[in-house]
């Protein structure tokens, strides 16, 4: 990735962790007082309406994929770090559609009902380990660990591996600070070296005796005569994982924020009517996935926002502020889960980069919410809880790093 990495936190100048984490006021006077606006520092446009974030999205004959700046932090500059080669999602239609087409060949809707029963089995194996307690951690017990299992397993390594994940996963996904660049960056070419040193032997013997799981689809997998080597391979698992784990960590965890400190009637309701749960998880996408941005570049100049925009120019486009316009929910700021549209939230963004893991991640979520309450009752905060001190930064925006939860049987 020899790119550029803009700081996102030059753009948004948040004041402390718990802004970033709650951003709604800036989100509120960025929609209505500068929807479209140039930032000097980063030299950026910046883009908070839902209709012009969803036209960046998807026009990629105006805003393009290939970047030489970018905010997406995701990776490390050293050659096991670098999505390259014939797998290549940073790129736009039709370059785009073969990578896009190899991948898709492991998340097709009979993946995700093969995948369904295993991610069951998993999620019944965590909630057993903590069934016992008074006082969980639901972070590290539950919403940390559940997508680092099922994306290990899914992806068929051993899952007494998956600690080895866990840190790969969070030292790929740190932030570019302003200070201490380089030390981050070491971590991160670590990260992706010994990734890819423990992956190459496992993806050679998967050739040899293939199985049910996302690396034996992609040896298989072959889209106009061509198939992915072993390095395409490990490269594009090495995207799935960050593409898939730190995000749905961070839903689970601040959907179980939201019951404890948002509004602490919703899990009772939905323990009462387990029906609510996929459009709950819907508006937990819409209204506390704090920070979902992402950016393109200007391929031809255009006045398609409004302003005047030149080729090369960066735009970033802020879906979270997106998914709280006016225009589209009524009473943005409300956490609602009956909302009846929340599903047109732009999280996992749209047009042909639409996330190819959103099934799963709704799968996970609901499978993994609905059976935490067939065994907890009732959930309640533990007195003392300060936000402040336990976020940390990472590429998703300030995450929990702890959330302790009394739990009921
Ligand atoms: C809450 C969870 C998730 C969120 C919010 C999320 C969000 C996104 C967004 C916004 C994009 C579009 C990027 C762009 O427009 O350039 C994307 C793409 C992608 N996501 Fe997700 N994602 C999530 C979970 C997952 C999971 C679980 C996987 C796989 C295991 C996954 C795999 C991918 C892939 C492969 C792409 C690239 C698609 C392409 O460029 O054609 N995501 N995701």
């Amino acid at each position: 990735m020899n790119q550029e990495i803009i700081s996102l936190d030059e753009i948004t100048q948040f004041q402390s962790p718990t802004e970033e984490f709650n951003p709604y006021e800036w989100y509120k006077h960025k929609l209505q007082h500068e929807p479209v606006s140039y930032h000097e520092a980063t030299d950026t446009w910046n883009v908070f309406r839902y209709n012009d974030v969803k036209r960046v999205l998807s026009d990629y004959e105006h805003f393009t994929s290939v970047r030489t700046r970018t905010t997406i932090s995701v990776g490390a500059d050293n050659d096991e770090g670098k999505h390259m080669g014939k797998f290549n999602l940073m790129t736009d239609p039709p370059d785009h559609r073969k990578s896009r087409s190899l991948l898709a060949t492991a998340f097709t809707p009979r993946s995700l009902k093969l995948w369904e029963p295993r991610i069951q089995k998993t999620v019944n194996e965590l909630i057993a380990k903590i069934s016992e307690a008074e006082v969980i951690d639901v972070v590290k017990d539950f919403a940390t660990a559940l997508p680092t299992i099922v994306i290990s397993d899914l992806l068929g390594v051993p899952s007494q591996d998956r600690n080895l994940f866990q840190q790969w996963v969070n030292d790929l996904f740190l932030p570019i600070p302003k200070e201490n660049t380089e030390d981050v960056q070491a971590l991160k070419r670590r990260a992706a070296k010994e990734y890819y040193n423990y992956l190459y032997p496992h993806i050679v013997n998967k050739r040899a005796r293939p199985s049910d799981d996302i690396i034996s689809d992609l040896i298989k997998a072959e889209v106009d005569g061509e198939q992915l080597s072993d390095d395409e391979i490990v490269r594009a698992t090495m995207f799935i994982l960050g593409a898939g784990i730190e995000t749905t960590s961070h839903l689970l965890a601040s959907t179980f924020y939201s019951f404890l400190y948002d509004n602490d009637q919703i899990y009772a309701e939905i323990q009462a009517n387990q029906a609510l749960l996929p459009n709950t998880v819907e508006e937990m996408l819409r209204y506390r996935f704090n920070i979902a941005k992402m950016d393109r570049t200007v391929k031809q100049d255009n006045n398609l926002l409004g302003v005047d925009l030149k080729k090369g120019d960066v735009v970033v486009v802020w879906m979270s502020a997106a998914n709280m316009d006016e225009e589209v929910f009524d009473n943005p700021f409300t956490l609602d889960i009956h909302r009846p549209n929340n599903k047109q939230h732009l999280t996992f963004g749209n047009g042909p980069h639409f996330c190819l893991g959103a099934p799963l991640a709704r799968l996970e979520a609901t499978l993994g919410i609905g059976l935490f309450m067939d065994t907890f009752s009732k959930i309640e905060p533990v007195p003392g809880f300060k936000l402040e001190d336990n976020l940390t930064p990472s590429a998703a925006g300030q995450t929990l790093s702890t959330l302790p939860v009394r739990v009921y049987k």
